[in-house]
């Protein structure tokens, strides 16, 4: 089954800036673990314990961040501050990290395409650590859910959520038709279009389930919306030759790419999981 995921975590993170000018975006911490890490056990949990991160110049903490420590292990070892570790280092314990450098900014299509040699020939999941998504009432995180729909339905997979027009130029939005309650097979997909040109409120978030031959298909993709390979537009295609399915998933997610949807994570993450 899926056991591959794709982490891009090469953007440089500009809306932080200073924050961001030596440290990845991906390590700012939500609480106290970084965001990168909260996707990271979002993929675990969902089965996709081979984790590749599609890393970039000024990206080392965040390799670091997936490995051992000796000094400052060793400094706390045997005091209560061990405890402190214990997430960092069960997600060690269950996942193994692959590290590839993309090496220009060309779009999230050429990130994800500079992981095919990692992926190989099977389907694979793709988490953008900027969109933290918390488990729904059930429990389950949006990649378990995602992979249990793939099992049933075998072709590709987006996240999709409703958002306000305002908002509607900051994503991928699709159009489809329900095939049942939450999930829709894509007829149409736009990257960023404004509102006028907006095929519906329903935005891709970044969780993705991917069928292999999207490589194939981002590599005939031109550039797109700002001059890049946009991942959209490649799924286009593979929705127009056989099946790309939109699900909105189930729980709740924070833009944490912008300073709002940011300091909204910290807020809830601090009331209603760090302080338990
Ligand atoms: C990317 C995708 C976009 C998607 C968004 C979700 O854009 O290109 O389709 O809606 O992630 O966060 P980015 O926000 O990386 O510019």
């Amino acid at each position: 089954m899926i056991k591959k995921c794709l982490f891009p975590v090469a953007g440089y993170g500009t809306r932080f800036l200073p924050a961001t000018k030596a440290m990845p975006k991906e390590m700012l911490p939500i609480v106290n673990k970084p965001l990168v890490q909260y996707g990271v056990e979002e993929a675990i949990e969902a089965g996709l314990v081979d984790i590749g991160l599609i890393t970039g110049r000024g990206k080392r903490a965040i390799v670091d961040h997936f490995d051992v420590n000796y000094e400052l292990e060793h400094q706390i070892s045997g005091t209560s501050k061990e405890e402190s570790l214990a997430s960092i280092r069960n997600v060690m314990q269950k996942a193994s990290f692959s590290i590839t450098r993309q090496v220009e900014m060309r779009g999230l299509g050429d990130a994800i395409l500079n992981g095919k040699r990692l992926v190989g020939d099977e389907p694979f999941g793709v988490v953008l650590s900027d969109d933290l998504c918390l488990p729904g009432e059930e429990g389950e995180g949006v990649m378990a859910q995602m992979v249990k729909l793939f099992k049933q339905f075998r072709c590709s997979i987006v996240a999709i959520q409703e958002v306000p027009d305002e908002l509607i130029h900051k994503f991928g939005v699709i159009q489809g038709e329900q095939i049942k309650d939450g999930l829709y097979q894509v007829t149409d997909m736009v990257e960023k279009p404004k509102l006028e040109d907006a095929p519906s409120n329903l935005a891709i978030i970044g969780r993705y389930i991917l069928t292999p031959d999207i490589f194939d298909i981002i590599e005939n993709t031109p550039p797109g919306k700002n001059g890049e390979v946009q991942l959209t537009d490649a799924l286009l295609t593979q929705a127009k030759n056989g099946c790309v399915l939109a699900y909105k998933f189930k729980g709740r997610r924070f833009d944490c790419g912008s300073v709002e949807g940011f300091v909204e994570a910290t807020n809830f993450v601090y009331e209603n999981i760090y302080k338990g």
